[in-house]
């Protein structure tokens, strides 16, 4: 579904990734661990065409997306929810969703997709109509997440969800994801929680100073203490 290969990026004269490789295949979710500074914020940007300066190739879904706007990812079934989460604190949670249509691969009916939210979110069915500012930082990561959702993206690429969330709503999140795949939605996760990340996905891929240091099914990293210990410390 995704194909990365050769992905640079830089940040003015500094090398932030060199050249990167990683698939992510359709159906899986895949996560892409290292520490702080590992380079896994500036992984899902380029992916996302959000570095300036970046080389190499991104294919989605068979397309060459890299050199392409951010939008032309939206309309192949692309989406990214990223660290800081970007919900409008000004507006109601309603609002906030409808914001997820915008950019959609099919402008569907705005009310079904509302539906299939609130179903989704049940404790974003009952605050539809709250100031998105008035909920927990919890919640808003759960509304940033939603809004994604809004668009049925086919790949979902997740900077640190669960950073700084009370352990229910992590839990909850968690069972989320499992959903979401079960239901055919790829992921790519970026995570620090290390080992939850481990039991959810499929294969992991481990990055240090910007480059892949390590790829293993999730299971086979999981019982890697070795691994974990050098590359995924926080
Ligand atoms: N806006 C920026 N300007 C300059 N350097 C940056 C910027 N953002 C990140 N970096 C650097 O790029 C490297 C990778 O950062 P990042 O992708 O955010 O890592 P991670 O998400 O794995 O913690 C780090 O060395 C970081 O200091
Ligand atoms: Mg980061």
């Amino acid at each position: 579904m995704l194909e990365v290969e050769g992905l640079s990026a830089w940040y003015g004269a500094s090398h932030a990734l060199q050249s990167v490789a990683f698939g992510v295949a359709e159906g899986e979710i895949l996560c892409l661990l290292g520490r702080n500074g590992a380079g896994k914020t500036t992984t899902l940007k380029a992916i996302m065409g959000l570095m300036p300066r970046r080389a190499g190739s991104v294919r989605f879904r068979g397309e060459e997306v890299l050199q392409r706007p951010p939008e032309a990812r939206f309309h192949l079934g692309l989406a990214y929810v990223p660290e800081e989460r970007r919900i409008v604190p000004g507006l109601t949670v309603r609002e906030n969703l409808r914001l997820g249509l915008i950019a959609a691969r099919n402008r569907q009916d705005e009310a079904r997709a509302l539906d299939r939210i609130a179903e989704t979110f049940p404790r974003l069915r009952e605050r539809l109509d709250q100031q998105a500012s008035t909920m927990s930082g919890g919640e808003q990561q759960m509304l940033a997440i939603a809004r994604a959702l809004m668009a049925e993206p086919r790949l979902l690429m997740l900077d640190e969800p669960s950073e700084g969330i009370m352990p229910v709503l992590v839990d909850e999140m968690f069972d989320l994801f499992a959903r979401l795949r079960r239901d055919g939605t790829t992921l790519l996760l970026v995570e620090q929680n290390v080992e939850l990340a481990l039991n959810l996905a499929d294969r992991a891929v481990v990055l240090d100073q910007g480059e892949v240091v390590h790829r293993a099914a999730a299971a086979e990293l999981l019982a890697d203490a070795e691994v974990q210990a050098r590359y995924c410390a926080v």
